[in-house]
């Protein structure tokens, strides 16, 4: 089949290269010409796990172009997968899928399904449709479906070609199927439903994970004050089948480009329906004081922060990728160096977007080196090569040897064995 996929990042870019995969002639559009240009040879915009191979590997059925005619040009299928950012008050920025929609009316040269992948709003499904109407005057037909994206940054061709589930809201049945068709290969479970509940099972599973994330995040809290090891707690937890092991990491709270947009986008619409999210709410306030919590731990290790030389392990929101946008990281740097600490970073891939929006950081080659000469140690994200350091090498280069490990990463009993002050998230 002939497929168009209109946005060329973490979700576009995956999604049209994995559809290429399963044998489809796809043609990503971006407006980004840059992007473009550097796709066009071989050049990633993003770090993906694997995608680099198989964009190789799809060559001949991936194509890139800034048209939208250019890419719509026989396809059957147009997929929107541009960003949906947050605005000032949390509500969702529709401007790109506007746009996309717009472009797409103008652009029909035959019967199309359009399926919107991004991240939207209770009701865009129609207004996509509407948009399309006001824009095309012609006779072919046209449908709007909404297929949300679950996949994760770090593991998104396995997520992709895995999904627990494919979900497809749609008002018609054989343009639910024809979409269906496409993820056939993938032989998992594809449920059909109407368009909005489409859009709401999105929202409010991202939710229901932020939820689990402050949840535990909030007991780690307690954990501490009381003399409990919440490392142990959520484990035990998590054996529990009603329960589940996932998502039960406490840490510095959650960033990233959804969870946070996602929650904002369900208060935002809750509300304009006259109804206060009591739960909703609370996630972002625990948040929110997670992320404090940092440099609180950082003061309490070190007396004053004031002036401090401090090392951080760690700038993407989460491991495997090198997105930054909401990170932990970023709130907890500017803090810091607010108050003239002398801080080096470290991150494996991360640092190239770090660099466009941290000043006051000297951002080093590794892990060892941003602990050199340091006063504290900080753990911002669990990447896997920050558990296997030398310790005893890290002791020997550190001013003084702190570590506040944000994320939990090391067992305290070691580190503390090695000589390091040590403070985690929920254990003492
Ligand atoms: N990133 C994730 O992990 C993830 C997971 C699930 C769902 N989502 C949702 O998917 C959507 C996309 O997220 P993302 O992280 O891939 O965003 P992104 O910012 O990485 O990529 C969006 C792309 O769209 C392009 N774009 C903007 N306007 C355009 C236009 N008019 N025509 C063509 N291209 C245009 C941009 O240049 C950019 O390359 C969002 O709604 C997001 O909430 C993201």
């Amino acid at each position: 089949m002939k497929i168009c996929v209109v946005g060329t990042g973490y979700v576009g870019l995956v999604t049209g290269t994995c559809i290429a995969d399963l044998g489809n002639d796809v043609t990503c559009v971006d407006v980004d010409e840059k992007k473009v240009e550097n796709l066009k040879k071989n050049i990633l915009p993003i770090y993906e796990p694997g995608l680099e191979e198989l964009v190789k590997r799809n060559k001949k059925r991936l194509n890139f172009t800034t048209s939208i005619k250019e890419g719509m040009k026989g396809a059957e299928v147009i997929f929107i997968a541009v960003g949906t950012p947050p605005k000032h008050n949390g509500e969702a920025d529709l401007t790109f899928v506007k746009e996309v929609a717009k472009s797409i009316g103008k652009s029909m040269d035959g019967d199309k399904i359009i399926v919107d992948k991004s991240t939207v709003p209770i009701g865009m499904g129609d207004l996509v449709e509407s948009i399309i109407e006001d824009n095309y005057k012609g006779k072919s037909r046209y449908d709007v479906v909404s297929c949300p994206e679950f996949l994760r940054e770090g593991s998104a061709i396995h997520d992709f070609m895995n999904p627990d589930r494919v979900v497809i809201g749609a008002k018609k049945k054989d343009a639910a199927e024809k979409v269906a068709g496409i993820f056939a290969p993938l032989k998992c479970k594809i449920v059909i439903t109407d368009l909005r509940s489409a859009e709401m099972i999105k929202y409010a599973s991202n939710s229901f994970l932020a939820t689990k994330i402050s949840f535990i995040n909030e007991i780690a809290n307690i954990c501490e004050r009381v003399g409990a090891d919440v490392s142990t707690v959520a484990e035990v937890m998590g054996f529990d089948k009603r329960i589940g092991a996932q998502f039960l990491n406490a840490g510095a709270g959650f960033g990233g480009s959804c969870f946070p947009k996602d929650v904002a986008a369900l208060i935002n619409i809750a509300r304009s329906e006259d109804y206060e999210p009591l739960i909703l709410n609370a996630v972002m306030e625990v948040n929110k004081m997670q992320k404090k919590l940092v440099l609180n731990k950082i003061k309490r290790m070190l007396g004053t922060v004031e002036g401090r030389a401090i090392g951080i392990l760690g700038i993407a929101f989460k491991p495997n990728t090198d997105d930054i946008r909401e990170a932990v990281a970023l709130d907890v740097i500017k803090s810091l160096a607010e108050k003239g600490c002398r801080i080096k970073a470290f991150d494996p891939v991360a640092m190239p977007n770090a660099k466009k929006v941290l000043k006051n950081v000297t951002f080093v080659k590794d892990a060892y080196e941003a602990a050199e000469k340091t006063e504290c140690l900080v753990v911002l994200t669990e990447w896997n090569e920050f558990r296997e350091l030398d310790l005893k090498k890290i002791k020997a280069s550190m001013k003084k040897p702190v570590i506040v490990d944000a994320r939990n990463i090391y067992d305290p009993e070691t580190v503390k064995k090695h000589g390091f002050e040590y403070t985690g998230i929920g254990r003492n």
